[in-house]
């Protein structure tokens, strides 16, 4: 090559170095407008779990291993309605910044992969991995739609998968099923847990109207143990996603075991929703305390949750989280890109009142974490009758926290409680009746409801308050979470209203109300 020829390519090469860089620095504000409007659409929740895109609805597969919870949840990720069900799976290291990571499970000749569990199997009873790297080992219902449709009734069964590097991928097991359709059209969610005290594997699962007990030494191989449910608790729907698990009573060494069962329809403010029950477990049969109906939410939007295996003992926390949605109008709710968010990860804790065990839940306290300190506003003490604006300076209540305590001393007083607005006059209402002993919470006249009739509407919750009364709650871009009294109540409840909430009453009816102080602080997002 000549020299002039030289010059000419290294100039002809500088060229195309100097424009391919300005073209990567073009393409730099692209990206950086599509982060900027990454889970910024209307309705995206900013501090709860939910999909990039597409449908959502249990969550599933909930384990923790080596400094991550993971989160497996059911997943459609061809449309935001429900379809053949896959395992989409997100990891977090402190319950509320998760990471996603690629699909775990997809559907495959034997079926869909509906809910199911997962453990670590520490002491490799399964021979999938060694005791050097155990195994994570997953279990699931296999869906077959083709069974289904031939007529057959045994189209759901049992199959397990397992991963030998921290949940990043799965194989499924050569044998599978491992848990065969006995001849009963709803048979699934299975979830299986160490028993320590029995030295065994449990696993329980939604059997139609109950659920069925298992035991195996190896995870493989099930043996039926014993059935629960028949003619006990809430049967207005169909049974799924159980769970069972010790927990201690707070303030003493008693424990007592704590099964967790969904239903749909059937929950105390129609459609989807679970109950629980205490009782005693000896690795064979669930005796419960009693046969009345209990409900870990009263709220509409709290379905399917189970709480994650494996946390260490040095932790001791029972954290459970939800779907925030229900069946009754979970698939046409207005969002556009993706569909459902999970509840906060909440503590569970039981409680021994007047000989009745009962469950609370609190959001985990990692969540304090996200209080924007500059964010806060504290108020003292104040009455009010009718309804009393708040100041609430530039605090976004749409992504806030509040906590509330009220002395409810004047006993002319019919209601209480607090009322979140916009300039279209849309009210979202969270009330306490005195009269009634009743909390509530009303999206009657809240925003968007027209996609569902099933949707507007007041839920209420039986409840007899003490003479002060604690309200803690968490809104976030469409849902509301109300703890009443440390987690004694839940409710929780979606709402789309057509702007967001700008303005905070509260409101007394019949007497004057007693506020005694509040603290509203902003929550950072985590997305
Ligand atoms: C509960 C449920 C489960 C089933 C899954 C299918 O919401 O109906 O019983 O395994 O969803 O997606």
């Amino acid at each position: 090559m000549n020299k002039s020829l030289k010059v000419f390519s290294l100039f002809l090469i500088a060229i195309i170095l100097i424009a391919s860089c300005s073209g990567r620095k073009k393409k730099k504000p692209t990206s950086e407008s599509t982060l900027s409007t990454y889970y910024q659409e209307q309705y995206r929740p900013q501090f709860h779990f939910s999909p990039e895109a597409k449908w959502m609805n249990d969550p599933n597969g909930l384990v923790y291993f080596d400094g991550e919870y993971h989160l497996f949840y059911q997943y459609y990720p061809d449309s935001t309605v429900w379809g053949p069900m896959h395992w989409g799976h997100a990891v977090s290291r402190d319950l509320l910044h998760w990471k996603h990571l690629p699909i775990a499970l997809y559907p495959d000749s034997l079926g869909y992969i509906f809910s199911g569990s997962a453990v670590v199997d520490l002491t490799n009873t399964s021979g999938f991995g060694s005791a050097d790297n155990p195994p994570m080992v997953a279990i699931f219902t296999y869906h077959n739609p083709v069974l289904e449709k031939s007529g057959s009734i045994k189209f759901q069964n049992q199959g397990i998968a397992y991963s030998l590097d921290k949940g990043r991928t799965w194989l499924k097991y050569s044998a599978n099923p491992v848990l065969k359709n006995p001849g009963i059209r709803d048979f699934r969610d299975p979830k299986m847990f160490w028993n320590d005290k029995a030295k065994k594997w449990n696993l329980i699962m939604a059997v139609y109207d109950r659920v069925h007990i298992y035991s195996s030494s190896n995870l493989k191989t099930w043996t039926f143990e014993s059935e629960f449910g028949s003619g006990i608790g809430a049967h207005g729907g169909v049974w799924e996603c159980p769970d069972l698990f010790p927990l201690k009573v707070e303030g003493g060494e008693t424990e007592k075991w704590v099964m967790l069962v969904s239903i749909n329809p059937g929950g105390p403010n129609k459609g989807s929703a679970t109950q629980y029950f205490t009782g005693e477990f000896d690795g064979h049969t669930f005796v419960p305390d009693e046969s009345g109906e209990k409900w870990i939410d009263w709220g509409r939007d709290n379905y399917a949750g189970v709480t994650w295996s494996n946390i260490p003992v040095s932790d001791g926390r029972r954290i459970f989280i939800g779907w925030m949605s229900n069946w009754n109008y979970a698939t046409v709710v207005p969002t556009s890109v993706w569909r459902s968010a999970l509840t906060l990860p909440r503590e569970l804790s039981l409680k021994l009142e007047d000989e009745h065990f009962f469950l609370t839940s609190k959001p985990v306290t990692e969540l304090g974490n996200l209080r924007i300190a500059t964010d806060t506003i504290s108020i003292k003490q104040l009455s009010f009758s009718g309804e009393k604006e708040i100041p609430t300076g530039n605090l976004s209540l749409m992504q806030s926290e509040m906590l509330f305590g009220f002395t409810l001393s004047d006993n002319k007083t019919d209601s209480l409680g607090i009322i979140l607005g916009n300039s279209f006059n849309e009210r979202f209402i969270i009330g306490y009746s005195v009269i009634r002993k009743q909390f509530y919470t009303d999206r009657r006249n809240a925003g968007n409801s027209g996609f569902s009739k099933e949707f507007a509407g007041i839920s209420v919750a039986p409840y007899k308050a003490g003479s002060v009364l604690k309200m803690h709650i968490l809104i976030d871009a469409s849902s509301v979470e109300l703890f009443v009294d440390d987690g004694r109540l839940v409710m929780t409840t979606l709402v789309f209203p057509n702007e967001k909430f700008t303005w905070l009453k509260l409101f007394s009816k019949g007497g004057t109300g007693s506020l005694n102080k509040a603290a509203f602080h902003g929550l950072e997002k985590i997305w």
